[in-house]
């Protein structure tokens, strides 16, 4: 979109208002989306409507039923030792098919996770001036609490407020987290990196190579700890609670609550991935995508606003991030072959995670940026 100044329309908008005025004054306030609704909004204000365009250009349902039969899979991790060829299989089945499966009898306690969910919401649910002191848009802040990084490229907001903590490769001071949420976040950390390293090695064997070929490419070396926290919405169909994007990591697993919301596109329409109590939501992010040369998908999600809430999810990102290391990453050699030619061309984390943020959430995967010359090479892209 174009912001074109005090006053002026903006683009898709048929109203004319000074967007980056309200937008000013709502990232000025400290109290993200939580401060709103605190302070007893029953309309959305005009930054988080999601434009006209933006809703008939979808092009997808939206929750309208479908005979689509796809669900989510649900992978049972216990016995991974013994019966290691059917998780394997899962794994891949569900990494190539869907980019999205969920993981049960993966080791980390119902108390850690309810715990986790609840030191989430705790923070979330601070004094305003308490949470303000941890509210900044500096990128190099390891624990920062804020409301829609990409507020002033996105086209609306979204009803969303995040608290974001680096919890590695360096360890995190525990002293930076919120007292509030520091004993949980530590061991929670620890449990999902852990779990995280099973995965990898689990996804590696499904490409055909050495269980530690993916933690050899340090795909678990870093790994972010996301507290989103979705108030209620008055007004839910005008915006949504995460536009809809693709991750810009290497394995996402997702702690979410009980109330819903979270959709995943599958050819062409959304499909929910409900919630399964003790259950973790685990996904393939870009990079995985673009080392495993297409074979893994890294598909795009959405997570809509509700009247019911608050819904709090915490979201770990496998991902050097602040760390880039100088390895480039490209498409895995032992994956090639003349009848798979790379489709991606290589590139270093900083430039992808510097191009995945300035292009902010605008429903374009950020992959694209990163193919061959397309046609060229049959790719045929998800
Ligand atoms: C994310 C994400 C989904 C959720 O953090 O990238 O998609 O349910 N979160 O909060
Ligand atoms: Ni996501």
């Amino acid at each position: 979109m174009t912001i074109t100044g005090a006053g002026e329309s903006v683009t898709g908008n048929s109203v004319n208002y000074d967007r980056l005025q309200e937008l000013k004054s709502f990232d000025e306030s400290k109290a993200g989306v939580k401060g709103l609704v605190d302070a007893g909004i029953t309309k959305i204000p005009r930054i988080f409507v999601r434009p006209p365009e933006d809703l008939a250009g979808d092009g997808h349902n939206s929750g309208e039923p479908t005979n689509i039969q796809i669900t989510i899979p649900v992978i049972d991790l216990s016995d991974i030792v013994g019966r290691r060829a059917d998780k394997v299989a899962g794994v891949r089945r569900a990494a190539e098919e869907v980019g999205f499966f969920q993981v049960v009898n993966h080791g980390i306690a119902e108390k850690v996770l309810e715990d986790m969910l609840k030191a989430a919401r705790g923070f979330h649910e601070l004094p305003r001036e308490v949470k303000a002191d941890y509210y900044t848009r500096e990128l190099m802040r390891k624990v920062k609490y804020g409301s829609n990084f990409d507020l002033y490229e996105s086209r609306f907001a979204n009803w969303r407020d995040t608290l974001f903590c680096v919890m590695g490769p360096e360890p995190l001071d525990p002293q930076e987290l919120p007292l509030v949420c520091r004993d949980i976040t530590m061991e929670y950390s620890k449990q999902v990196r852990k779990l995280g390293i099973t995965l990898f090695e689990l996804l590696s064997e499904a490409l055909g190579l050495k269980p530690d070929h993916l933690i050899g490419l340090d795909c678990a070396k870093g790994h972010l700890l996301l507290s989103h926290y979705y108030p209620a919405c008055p007004e839910p169909k005008m915006t949504l609670g995460t536009t809809k994007h693709s991750d810009p990591d290497f394995l996402t697993i997702l702690l979410q609550d009980h109330i819903g919301g979270l959709q995943v596109l599958h050819q062409n329409h959304y499909i929910d991935v409900p919630p399964v109590p003790g259950a973790l939501v685990v996904n393939v992010g870009d990079l995985l995508q673009l080392i495993s040369n297409n074979r893994f998908k890294s598909v795009e999600h959405q997570v809509l606003a509700n009247h019911l809430g608050p819904r709090v999810s915490v979201a770990c990102f496998f991902t050097p991030h602040l760390y880039p290391s100088t390895m480039i990453y490209g498409p895995i050699k032992e994956l090639l072959s003349e009848d798979s030619p790379p489709v991606y061309r290589e590139t270093s984390m900083r430039d992808f995670i510097a191009y995945y943020d300035e292009k902010g959430l605008d429903g374009n995967s950020a992959l694209t940026h990163f193919e061959l010359q397309r046609g060229k090479q049959g790719n045929k892209g998800i």
